[in-house]
């Protein structure tokens, strides 16, 4: 374990930082459930699909671009390194497996980096489409309890872990009320993103990855500034990625998002546009209709198309705002570069 020691300095770069914590995660994620797996074996042959479905979706791939954030943000002000809070880097990890479980179930889709969703996966070990989503919620849920028992398990004083655990908390709660938003088509759509994506991907691991190290209110403030726009930008990019990406990069669907119904940032440029109601009416036809006809389809990719450098100048622009925030943050060299290279990284993902 020695190896770890928590990534490089900051001052190797984002990219090298980024892929230190990455590799602990990947190899300390099945090390921590290993237990609780065989712990529910126990109890019997369903208890263990189901957590055995969050072990094997868990452990397959994902970009782990939250621990990276909190790992980046606890030694931006000064707090232990990746190394020494492992158990708080796995607990967003399992965060965000809870969510995928079951946003992937509400979507209805089939994959998810690269393999089968938890509700197919255990469609077909219990042998109905019922059975397969009741132990994919069982499996969210069970998810989110083991994210809190490894946040629990940091090694920090009692202030510390208190204040994560609420930041944990803030994070579940946002998230929760964005895809509520999100399933209803209810709320501004950046209201939207920034509940259902910043919350938990940017904002909530920064602040958490803050409180671990005793950050002050005022570094807290200006970390969720920064993050803001960098959230709502990484959204944006997941949006484009959604329909012009590479589904082999992505891992997702290749479906897109137009006819799983998803109300993008594109489609809402798109509208928000359109003069003669035409566009309105062509997206009607399409967006969540499974049996759209080609032809249809394929007009409104080409409309959605003409929204694109739209939303690219609009995620740049976002890019700018978190990067005038970074020079305004009363920060160390090596912590700046840091936050800039993932400034850079999650406006710029392929995947
Ligand atoms: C997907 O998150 C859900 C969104 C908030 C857009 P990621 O793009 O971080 O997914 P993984 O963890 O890398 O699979
Ligand atoms: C992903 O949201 C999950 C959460 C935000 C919790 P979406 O449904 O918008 O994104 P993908 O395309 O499934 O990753
Ligand atoms: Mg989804
Ligand atoms: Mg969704």
């Amino acid at each position: 374990m020695k190896e770890v020691v928590g990534g490089p300095p900051p001052s190797q770069g984002f990219r090298d930082f980024a892929h230190a914590v990455k590799e602990a995660i990947d190899r300390e994620l099945p090390r921590w459930l290993a237990p609780h797996v065989a712990k529910a074996k126990e109890l019997g042959g369903t208890a263990f699909a189901v957590a055995d479905a969050i072990r094997t979706f868990t452990t397959r791939g994902g970009k782990r671009i939250r621990p990276v954030l909190m790992a980046a943000a606890c030694e931006a002000y000064g707090g232990p390194r990746a190394f020494d809070i492992l158990p708080a880097l796995l607990s967003v990890e399992l965060l965000q497996g809870y969510l995928l479980i079951h946003d992937d179930w509400m979507d209805e889709d089939e994959v998810r980096r690269g393999g089968p969703t938890v509700h197919v996966a255990l469609r077909a070990q219990f042998g109905s489409a019922r059975a397969g989503e009741i132990g994919a919620v069982l499996a969210g849920d069970l998810a989110m309890g083991y994210s809190l028992t490894a946040l629990l398990e940091t090694r920090t004083t009692p202030d510390r872990l208190a204040e994560a655990t609420r930041q944990l908390a803030r994070m579940q709660v946002e998230v929760v009320a964005g895809q509520v938003l999100d399933v209803y088509h209810d709320g501004n759509v950046e209201t939207v993103h920034d509940l259902k994506t910043t919350s938990y991907t940017v904002r909530g691991p920064l602040l958490l990855g803050a409180s671990l190290a005793g950050a002050s209110a005022s570094q807290k403030a200006e970390l969720e500034a920064f993050a803001q726009p960098l959230g709502l930008a990484f959204q944006l990019r997941d949006d484009l990625l959604g329909t012009f990406g590479d589904p082999q990069k992505t891992g997702k669907s290749a479906a897109g998002d137009l006819q799983q119904g998803k109300r993008t940032a594109l489609v809402h440029e798109l509208l928000a546009a359109d003069r003669t109601g035409e566009d309105r009416a062509l997206v009607e036809r399409v967006l969540g209709v499974k049996d759209a006809p080609a032809a249809d389809v394929a007009r409104a990719l080409e409309r959605l198309a003409t929204a694109r450098p739209r939303v690219e100048a609009r995620l740049s622009a976002l890019l700018d705002e978190s990067h005038a925030h970074l020079g305004r943050m009363d920060l160390r060299a090596e912590a700046r570069n840091i936050l800039a290279g993932a400034i850079s990284a999650l406006g710029e993902r392929e995947r």
